[in-house]
């Protein structure tokens, strides 16, 4: 049984999502800012090679959230999804009735939209693929077992897990936590230790992890005046610093990257 802060907790994204909306649209660029793009260009070419590489021709694909598609849409995960894995069943969910909304009039009708929760996961159906960018890292820690269990649950034997939060080893990260991010929306950053310990649990095999989204370190690259942003928007730059975040040494830049991410595969121990 959950409990009423936990409840309220799962209940407040509907409130938080229309404030971040307005944000959002106030901040609508011409041009994605540097944060946007580096955003979907690591997510991005590793669900290419995810799908390139481990998932059958039509795969049935799930994303834990909709936060990107609908709120943050210059971050939009599910149309670069749909663009890389040709004829697939994706499936988008999210707790918020409002964030599935405003992700219904941004997403085309060939992605179904749920709004549910994983923690009580409404599928018969099991997926070759879970996409859980940063909603892990959200989910009240009491829950978080279950969560991931449910993620081993929903996979199909061989499915892939792609699981990222905001990690703990970024002291930075944390302190902006607990100085700022909590104050508007409940989520805390994990340990990628302890992330591997739970997925080994559940039978997953790691199959890569990098510290992802350096890029992300720079606050107010949004606003026009941020000083080196013509500098960084150039894809040349954002293309080397995805090379260095998806290298092999990559983990040893978990103490000055924002996320971490983990690609899994689940076997049938
Ligand atoms: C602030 S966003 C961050 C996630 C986003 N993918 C990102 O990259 O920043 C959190 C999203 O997760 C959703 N969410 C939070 N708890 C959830 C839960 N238990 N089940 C499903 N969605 C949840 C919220 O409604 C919101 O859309």
């Amino acid at each position: 049984m959950l409990s009423n802060s936990e409840v309220e907790t799962l209940l407040s994204w509907d409130r938080i999502s229309s404030r971040f909306r307005l944000l959002a649209r106030h901040y609508r660029r011409e041009k994605p800012s540097i944060k946007d793009t580096a955003f979907r260009e690591v997510y991005g070419e590793l669900i290419r090679r995810i799908v390139k590489s481990r998932l059958p021709h039509e795969p049935w694909i799930l994303k834990t959230d909709l936060w990107n598609e609908g709120v943050e849409n210059g971050r939009n995960i599910l149309s670069l999804v749909r663009g890389a894995s040709g004829k697939s069943e994706i499936v988008g969910v999210d707790i918020s009735g409002n964030v599935c909304g405003y992700a219904r009039r941004e997403l085309g009708d060939d992605i179904e939209i749920v709004r549910s929760t994983l923690l009580a996961p409404p599928f018969c159906k099991r997926f070759d693929l879970i996409i859980d960018i940063s909603t892990v890292d959200h989910i009240p820690k009491r829950l978080r077992e279950r969560w991931i269990s449910n993620e081993a649950s929903l996979l199909k034997e061989n499915g892939v897990l792609l699981i990222s939060f905001d990690c703990k080893l970024n002291i930075f990260c944390e302190v902006f936590h607990q100085l700022f991010t909590r104050r508007y929306y409940p989520e805390w950053t994990l340990s990628p230790v302890s992330i591997r310990q739970q997925l080994n649990r559940y039978g997953f095999q790691v199959l890569e992890e990098h510290a992802v989204f350096i890029l992300g370190l720079f606050l107010g690259t949004h606003r026009p005046w941020f000083p080196f942003s013509r500098l960084l928007n150039r894809m040349r730059v954002i293309e080397a610093v995805k090379a260095v975040e998806l290298s092999k040494c990559s983990r040893l830049l978990a103490f000055l990257a924002p996320q971490y991410v983990l690609v899994a595969v689940k076997t049938n121990s």
